[in-house]
């Protein structure tokens, strides 16, 4: 039987949802908590998600999984029963959001599109991220593996991230890198991974100059322009083992 404190905790649950909404999502500005209810898959996927897991927490069979599975297939967003997550998580349009199962999730965290919070292997046990509180992950970012986000991070969109983030800190890219700590630009000699040199660029580059001078010289052999010396393609990795091109 249902009693009055869970009925309670029910409504306190559903209004911390839709608070969130409001707070954190420009588009509902002006939208009633009725109009968020019916139309937000964040807050629908989530309001699934706690019967999911009282009734997985309870040992029921089948049904959990039912219930994420059929949600999945109404918002796009996958919530393993068993993960474990905080009052105002707000989950922005939802599809293609996967969260695993030894997922934990802090307060207030935000998370748009395309989000996995997934494990990277086939190991068992704890193998899915835990995100700190007050946490933003952009869309389409993969966190992978037991790895802890700290509390009021960002993660960027399209972001891989497969190592522990520390708090208020910016991770962009693939692999994730810091750009911001404490909302400050990174410092040191190898803060600076947004502006890579680019090798093969700059090896194009060098030979395509050296086919124009010898187009050049082809013309008018008499001509006198230097030649640059040749390009010098230098392999990135030294090659270890057996080549990967041999037979
Ligand atoms: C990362 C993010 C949270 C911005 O964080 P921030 O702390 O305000 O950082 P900044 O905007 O100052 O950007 C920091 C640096 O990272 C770069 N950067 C920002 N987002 C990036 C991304 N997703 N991928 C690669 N580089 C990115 C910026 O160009 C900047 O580079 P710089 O140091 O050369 O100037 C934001 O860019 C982002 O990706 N938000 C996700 C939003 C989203 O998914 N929206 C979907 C709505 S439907």
């Amino acid at each position: 039987m249902l009693g009055l404190g869970t009925l309670s905790r029910v409504a306190r649950e559903v209004r911390r949802d839709v608070t969130a909404v409001h707070d954190r999502d420009p588009a509902a500005r002006g939208v009633s908590s009725l109009e968020v209810l019916a139309a937000w898959p964040g807050v629908q996927a989530l309001l699934a998600h706690r019967v999911a897991a009282t009734l997985h927490r309870a040992h029921v069979p089948v049904l959990p999984r039912a219930i994420s599975a059929t949600t999945r297939s109404i918002t796009g967003i996958e919530i393993h029963p068993a993960a474990a997550i905080a009052d105002g998580l707000f989950i922005d349009h939802g599809m293609g959001v996967v969260i695993g199962e030894t997922a934990e999730i802090g307060v207030d965290v935000t998370v748009y599109q395309g989000v996995t919070l997934g494990g990277n292997g086939f190991a068992t046990g704890k193998r899915h991220p835990t995100v700190e509180d007050n946490v933003t992950i952009g869309s389409g970012a993969k966190l992978l593996g037991p790895i802890t986000v700290g509390h009021g991070a960002k993660i960027g969109a399209n972001t891989v991230v497969i190592t522990d983030v520390p708090p208020n800190t910016t991770v962009v890219g693939n692999p994730g890198h810091p750009v911001r700590v404490e909302g400050k630009r990174s410092e040191g000699p190898d803060a600076d991974w947004i502006h890579l040199p680019d090798p093969v660029a700059n090896a194009i580059r060098d030979l395509s100059a050296r086919l124009g001078a010898l187009e050049r010289r082809l013309a008018d052999p008499g001509a006198a322009e230097d030649l640059e010396p040749s390009a010098q393609v230098r392999p990135l990795h030294p090659v270890r083992g057996q080549h990967p091109a041999g037979g």
